[in-house]
């Protein structure tokens, strides 16, 4: 794990940490992360997902494991790393009194980069702030907290960035704000490590998902791979078809249940859904339209863990 021409932003063996007296907040993981992707931890509260970045970003020691980012150890080259990654902390607050244009001349300074007035302008544009650049941070709104956070962090033109749940608490507008940022930043080419809870923004943005639960991954791959690998089946969706085709399809022999009056048949296999739309060619309820439906992330986080996950926190 040496030399930095190999294609890995990130490579992580049988990574530990352990807190006294018996807290495993990470229990032996690997993985990897390909140079320009985004790659996203995707985990419950207390899953070990900041424990793992911040161990990432050297902010944390090890208990044990190998360790190295950008091609570098992590123990013997912390700050070589420091200058090639950019951080946004998990809960980021900018400080209340600095107003966005100084808070990014501010970051800037503190990597010695001597910046101009119009770079930092360039920068603010770049997060959607231009408007609210001679406001004090105390009075941004939570979304426009992440977006200085994010310029702050992209100062340094890191090739990896990490952003610790970027939109934890936020409102869909502000969210999806933040997704079209974190896209920009994977065409350009940088590295992106993500973590967050929310499955659908894993599966919108993540080139590669590594799922976490109580300090172990349980599942990685890209989010294709994962609905094939760990999703039961495919739902074929008759809109409309209401109680009558429930009815209908029911005493065809087929499993089905009604949604907001379109029918859902599930298949797990080929050959079961081959059969399914045999019968249903003799259906007499009237349907407006039939499609079919692959299982999202959702439905194999909770194949994998048995339980929903909303905001964090694992249902009962
Ligand atoms: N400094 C610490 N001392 C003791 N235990 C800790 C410490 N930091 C984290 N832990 C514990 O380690 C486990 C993993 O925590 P971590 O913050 O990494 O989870 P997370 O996946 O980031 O959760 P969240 O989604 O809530 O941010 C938790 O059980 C937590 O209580
Ligand atoms: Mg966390």
């Amino acid at each position: 794990m040496s030399g930095n021409s190999n294609g890995y932003a990130v490579e992580v063996e049988r990574l530990a940490k352990h807190y006294p007296p018996d807290i495993r907040a990470v229990d032996d993981i690997s993985f990897e992360i390909k140079r320009g992707i985004v790659f996203s931890m995707l985990g419950p509260n207390g899953a070990g997902k900041t424990t793992t970045v911040e161990i990432l970003e050297g902010l944390r020691s090890p208990t044990s494991g190998k360790v190295s980012v950008m091609g570098e150890n992590i123990l013997k080259s912390c700050s070589k790393i420091r200058k090639k990654v950019g951080i946004l902390p998990q809960d980021f607050e900018p400080f209340d009194l600095l107003k966005p244009v100084e808070a990014v001349t501010y970051w800037a300074n503190l990597f010695s980069i001597d910046i101009s007035r119009k770079e930092v302008n360039r920068r603010i544009g770049e997060v959607n702030l231009t408007d609210r650049k001679n406001v004090m941070a105390k009075k941004l709104s939570g979304g426009e907290k992440r977006k200085l956070g994010i310029a702050m962090a992209l100062v340094n033109d890191p090739e990896l960035l990490f952003l610790d749940e970027p939109t934890t608490g936020l409102d869909p507008k502000a969210r999806r704000d933040i997704w079209r940022l974190i896209e920009d930043v994977g065409r350009r080419g940088s590295t992106v490590l993500l973590t967050t809870h929310y499955l659908d923004e894993a599966e919108k943005l993540s080139d590669d998902v590594a799922i976490m639960h109580k300090g172990k991954i349980i599942a990685q791959g890209t989010p294709e791979d994962l609905v094939a690998e760990y999703g039961k089946s495919t739902v074929i969706v008759l809109v409309g078809a209401g109680r009558k085709g429930l009815d209908e399809v029911r005493a065809f022999g087929v499993q089905a249940t009604e949604l907001d009056g379109d029918v859902l048949i599930s298949c797990k296999t080929r050959a079961e859904m081959r059969s399914c739309f045999e019968k249903l060619a003799s259906l007499e309820a009237p349907i407006r339209d039939i499609y079919t439906k692959r299982e999202t992330l959702e439905d194999v986080f909770l194949n994998l863990i048995g339980q929903k996950m909303e905001n964090g926190v694992l249902q009962e």
